[in-house]
């Protein structure tokens, strides 16, 4: 059932998804306050600073597989790719790579991308698509 389970860090699942039966996101005011304050949005804990002082690099170490992220995984996931192929972007990313609820964003973000910047809003499914075009870059 889970209840006892546990996942990144050996965490208990409860830690990031809130009780057993209260999963977040939640209506009740009061069940979103942890998640508030640690991250500055409600929902699953899915900032990597609600945890760690500062974010982890790591191809695949984070919660359920999760890269690194913020501006350093943006420039260095190329080589990511080139040595390994996009596919095991694609089982969150989406096998068309426009992304699924398993990329999504959950609070505004904005990136540097080459000599501009691309800003992501909360809700946005990130996909390969969204600063180049698709998962061979370019
Ligand atoms: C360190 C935090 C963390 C832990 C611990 C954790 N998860 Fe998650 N989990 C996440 C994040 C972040 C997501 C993606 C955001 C989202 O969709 O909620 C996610 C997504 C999921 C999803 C996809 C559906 C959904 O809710 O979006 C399932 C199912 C899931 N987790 C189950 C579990 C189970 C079962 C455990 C315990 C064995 C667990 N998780 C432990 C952070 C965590
Ligand atoms: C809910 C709290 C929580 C969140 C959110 C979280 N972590 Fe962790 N993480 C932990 C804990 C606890 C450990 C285990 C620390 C230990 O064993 O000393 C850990 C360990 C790790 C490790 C292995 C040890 C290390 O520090 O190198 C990596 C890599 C890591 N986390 C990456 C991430 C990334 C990337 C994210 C965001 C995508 C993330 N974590 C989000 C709690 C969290
Ligand atoms: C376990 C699920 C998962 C896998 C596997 C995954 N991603 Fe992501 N990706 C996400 C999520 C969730 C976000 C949004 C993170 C956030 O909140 O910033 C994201 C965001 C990104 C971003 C935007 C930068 C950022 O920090 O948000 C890039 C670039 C990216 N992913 C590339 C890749 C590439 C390349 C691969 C394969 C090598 C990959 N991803 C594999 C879930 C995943
Ligand atoms: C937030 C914007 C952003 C997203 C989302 C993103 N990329 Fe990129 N990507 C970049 C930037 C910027 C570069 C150039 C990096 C550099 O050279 O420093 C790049 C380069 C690449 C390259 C190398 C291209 C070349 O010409 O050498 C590949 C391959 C790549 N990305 C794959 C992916 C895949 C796969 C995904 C989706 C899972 C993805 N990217 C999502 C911004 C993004």
């Amino acid at each position: 059932m889970y209840r006892f389970s546990s996942g990144h860090g050996g965490l208990q699942c409860e830690s990031c998804h809130g009780a057993t039966h209260a999963e977040y996101p939640t209506s009740h005011v009061n069940d979103n306050v942890l998640s508030n304050d640690v991250q500055g949005h409600a929902g699953t804990i899915s900032e990597c600073t609600a945890c760690h002082i500062t974010v982890p690099s790591t191809i695949t170490g984070g919660p359920h597989g999760m890269h690194t992220t913020g501006n350093a995984w943006v420039s260095s996931h190329k080589s990511v790719v080139e040595g390994g192929g996009a596919a095991a972007c694609s089982y969150c990313h989406g096998a068309d790579y426009r992304g699924t609820a398993l990329s999504q964003i959950k609070m505004n973000k904005t990136f540097i991308v080459e000599e501009s910047s691309k800003t992501f809003t909360a809700g946005q499914n990130v996909g390969c698509y969204d600063c180049h075009n698709g998962p061979k870059g370019e």
